[in-house]
């Protein structure tokens, strides 16, 4: 919606420069709102029509800029204009502005913000995205957690906008390590066990044929002799493998629901297994493989082409590396799905692992190869449950579900809930995503149970009570609201108008979340937005307000409250009704 006044503006300075309407557009900005007095709607940075040739730096720039808001002319939209601080300033019709933000969202709530023209340059392409990707008898740890995360923000994000998104977990379902489980299980390995629980056993038995391994030869050959069998395709290894990799996807596909993720497709290292030999194959034939003296197959990465950097993809005995899993992985997906663009979500530590990748894929000329994309995040410190550190995810979300019922057992609406586990899970995996996604991702941080479920201060567990709030105002004054006409003329105070002026600015943050792919512009949006709620929900009364007032009201909670929830819902977050 803040398009049409985008427009209205633009229209008023193509008239004056001689230039198109397009070219304005992405100069207008929704002006942040203070809280100490009302702030004019949209600016325009003069340094940013300088930088377009629009005005010439040449000559007194202020006196110029002063002429220029001479020529702006009121309309009924754009009621004022004023030059201050490097910045044309518009202020709009309130009124107008009441109306057409919250018919837009009482008429199409979802496509508020996103249905922007400022998307209009984007390509609404295909957009694979592999994230989450843990690894068969190993620890889910926090970088899983935040790659899962992370992986879906962008995967709605982007789904929101338009794209077609494609989800992929990339599992780690291969390699010398299953070897050693399959050994592992033939010695102590038990089918009931695997049927009770059975990423606990898997990995059980795994730390323990890790520690018999260490010391003793016979183990490590054992485990050898079983990952060659594997290799070669042994109808009895390959069984016992896909035993397990079936068992762990089906166990991860339920734990993933609880934290409202799923995947497309559920690929893996395993896959491409087979498919590394046409890579070796190909970068022999495009003289890109060279042999070193131990007898690795390495590509030579240097821009001199001196080996001072370069990538193994072949190790001496014959057997492929996690890259070249990786590079036959990019080109089966290229050719599977054809994608526009390709997303890998990890921590920093593999940047230099994928820029690799992307080299070796534009050697080996793969036109798309820039259209694949890292994006890395920072580490997490000290994510641990009652019992310990985290081994599995489903540690985490039990951990946040029991803390955070009971923190809700001391509120008193608490016993109003039809499923208080619900909620509860529910609120702390929102508690977790926010505190995750507060700071920039490729940040470390310390993580802390007790201030990540904090209700007050801007944590998930106050956008969920915001939210919850919002609804149940809603309910006690019946969903009749939504449908009456409302004057949008009883919602000029001060904190409606803060409220208004927030929206204007939702599609430019999620602009901002795309080109950077960073949640944190939503984050800051939606706690914002949850504040100027609070403070109108406290002032601004709805029960006892003359009818056309409580109507004009309700009609601008009901607004905010779409927002939110659509905010939330891109952040990965389940709103929730109830707290
Ligand atoms: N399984 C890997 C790990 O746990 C992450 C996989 C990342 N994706 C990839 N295409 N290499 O570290």
């Amino acid at each position: 919606m803040a398009c049409f006044f985008r427009r209205t503006i633009a229209a008023q300075l193509s008239r004056i420069f001689g230039r198109g309407e397009d070219v304005f557009i992405p100069a207008i900005c929704a002006v942040p709102v203070s809280k100490k007095q009302v702030s004019p709607d949209f600016r325009v940075a003069v340094g940013a029509l300088v930088n377009k040739g629009i005005i010439s730096s040449d000559g007194d720039l202020q006196a110029k800029c002063e002429v220029l808001v001479r020529q702006i002319k009121q309309d009924r939209v754009v009621e004022d204009a004023a030059f201050e601080h490097g910045m044309l300033n518009f202020r709009i019709n309130k009124i107008i502005l009441a109306k057409k933000l919250l018919s837009q969202l009482n008429k199409k709530p979802h496509e508020f913000g996103v249905r922007s023209e400022l998307f209009s340059n984007i390509r609404r392409g295909r957009t694979l995205v592999e994230f989450s990707s843990p690894n068969i008898a190993k620890k889910f740890h926090a970088g899983h957690l935040r790659s899962t995360i992370i992986g879906n923000f962008i995967s709605n994000l982007k789904e929101a906008l338009g794209n077609d998104v494609i989800r992929v977990n990339y599992l780690g379902d291969w390699g010398m390590q299953f070897g050693l489980l399959g050994v592992g299980f033939q010695r102590f390995g038990s089918q009931e066990k695997l049927k009770e629980n059975a990423l606990q056993h898997l990995f059980d038995v795994y730390v323990q044929v890790n520690k018999e391994a260490e010391g003793d030869e016979g183990v490590q050959e054992a485990a050898r002799v079983f990952f060659r069998k594997l290799e070669e395709g042994d109808d009895h290894a390959l069984l016992l493998w896909k035993q397990f990799r079936e068992i762990t996807v089906e166990e991860y596909k339920r734990v993933y629901k609880r934290l409202g993720v799923h995947f497309d497709l559920y690929s893996g290292e395993s896959f491409h297994q087979r498919q590394t030999q046409h890579v070796l194959q190909k970068l022999r034939e495009q003289d890109l493989l060279k042999t070193t003296e131990k007898g690795t197959g390495v590509v030579d990465l240097s821009p001199a082409g001196d080996m001072s950097s370069y990538s193994t993809v072949l190790r001496s005995d014959g057997t492929s590396l996690y890259i070249t899993r990786d590079i036959a992985a990019a080109i089966d997906r290229k050719e599977k799905n054809n994608f526009d663009e390709m997303i890998y979500v990890t921590d920093k530590s593999q940047a230099l692992h994928f820029k690799q990748l992307f080299q070796i894929l534009k050697a080996m000329k793969c036109p798309w190869a820039d259209s694949c994309r890292h994006v890395p995040f920072g580490l997490v410190q000290g994510m641990s449950t009652r019992h310990g550190e985290v081994v599995f995810l489903e540690d985490i979300l039990d951990e946040a579900r029991n803390r955070m019922l009971r923190n809700m057992s001391h509120s008193r609406t608490t016993k109003d809930l039809e499923n208080p586990e619900y909620t509860a899970e529910k609120v702390g995996v929102s508690a977790l995503i926010i505190q995750d996604f507060k700071g920039p991702i490729t940040s470390d941080y310390k993580f802390d149970w007790k201030r990540v479920l904090q209700a007050q201060g801007d944590t998930g567990v106050f956008l969920q009570y915001t939210h919850a709030r919002l609804c149940s105002l809603l309910r006690m004054h019946g969903d009749s609201a939504s449908e009456a006409e409302f004057d949008p003329a009883l919602l000029q105070e001060d904190r409606s108008i803060f409220i208004l002026q927030h929206l204007l600015r939702y599609d430019e943050v999620l602009y901002r979340c795309t080109q950077e792919l960073q949640p944190r512009h939503l984050v800051n949006f939606l706690m914002t937005l949850s504040h100027f709620v609070a403070s109108a929900h406290k002032n601004l009364a709805v029960k006892g307000s003359p009818p056309a007032l409580a109507q004009a009201r309700l009609r601008l909670f009901a607004g905010a409250c779409s927002v939110l929830a659509n905010g939330m819902t891109i952040l990965g977050i389940t709103p929730t009704e109830k707290m």
